[in-house]
């Protein structure tokens, strides 16, 4: 897809890998981006804007139906159409460590991770189609193949989106949307310090002493690939990390 005029919506956009996504499509000529994120969306907007192309900042609850309609009616009414979404909203277990997670907290993974990218992509269909079709991403993780007992619901609702997007396959000849997803490794986000109140936690430590982290231009960079690359339909596309310098 030619990105120059298009219309993006990017779930997460406050931070790290979701900030990162929407100064990128905006850097690719997107003429719109909108940014919906639980808080204030300001850094990733005056970014969007240096780019010369337009913010809307719509809060929005990604595990919230209604919050998901208003966020796809706003960007419809304000711009016309849409044509690119970055499911990428999500949260893990935080400092806690599975099954010693508040139930409240486990059901709020599920909800953002999985049910958030489920609904997301089903409402952006219509308004896809109605634009001529359209490219969407999730971002799930390499935690979606390899065992995380510590966090184990994260874990399974990154597995839960990589499948779900081989499934959604058939919505590019029904629908005219393509659906993929990246696995990125470790990216160094906010995310990353809340497993251990600041710092990465212990259990975290020997693979992320091992590795060199991602940075989130480098999962921006794949997710760009994927909206641009027709050819590429319900793939699951890893963003490995490379060894720590020595
Ligand atoms: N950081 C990593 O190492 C890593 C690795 C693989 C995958 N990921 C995934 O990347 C995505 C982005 O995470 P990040 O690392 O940039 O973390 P981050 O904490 O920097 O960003 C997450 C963003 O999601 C937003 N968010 C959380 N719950 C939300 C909700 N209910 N509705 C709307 N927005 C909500 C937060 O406010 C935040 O701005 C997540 O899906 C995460 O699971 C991260």
């Amino acid at each position: 897809m030619e990105l120059s005029g298009r219309v993006a919506v990017v779930t997460g956009a406050a931070s790290g890998i979701g900030r990162a996504t929407a100064l990128a499509l905006a850097a690719a000529g997107c003429r719109g981006v909108v940014l919906a994120d639980l808080h204030s969306c300001e850094e990733t907007a005056s970014g969007v804007k240096a780019h010369r192309a337009e913010p809307l900042f719509v809060e929005t609850d990604v595990g919230d139906l209604d919050s998901l309609r208003t966020l796809f009616a706003r960007c419809e009414e304000v711009f016309g159409r849409l044509d690119v979404l970055h499911n990428n909203a999500g949260l893990g277990e935080g400092a806690g460590v599975w099954p010693e997670v508040a139930p409240e907290r486990c059901a709020a993974i599920v909800d953002v991770n999985l049910r958030g990218v489920v609904l997301g992509t089903q409402l952006a269909l219509e308004p896809m189609r109605r634009s001529g079709g359209g490219a969407i991403v999730h971002t799930a993780s390499g935690a979606a193949t390899v065992p995380l007992p510590p966090q184990a619901v994260y874990a399974a609702t990154k597995a839960g989106v990589a499948h779900f997007t081989r499934s959604c396959a058939p919505l590019a000849e029904s629908h005219g949307v393509r659906v993929n997803c990246v696995c990125p490794g470790l990216v160094d986000t906010p995310m990353v310090l809340e497993t251990g109140g600041g710092q990465p936690a212990e259990w975290l430590r020997p693979f992320h002493d091992a590795v060199t982290l991602l940075r989130p231009e480098e999962v921006a960079e794949a997710v760009i690939a994927l909206v641009r690359d027709e050819s590429q339909v319900a793939a699951v596309v890893n963003v490995e990390n490379a060894p720590a310098a020595s």
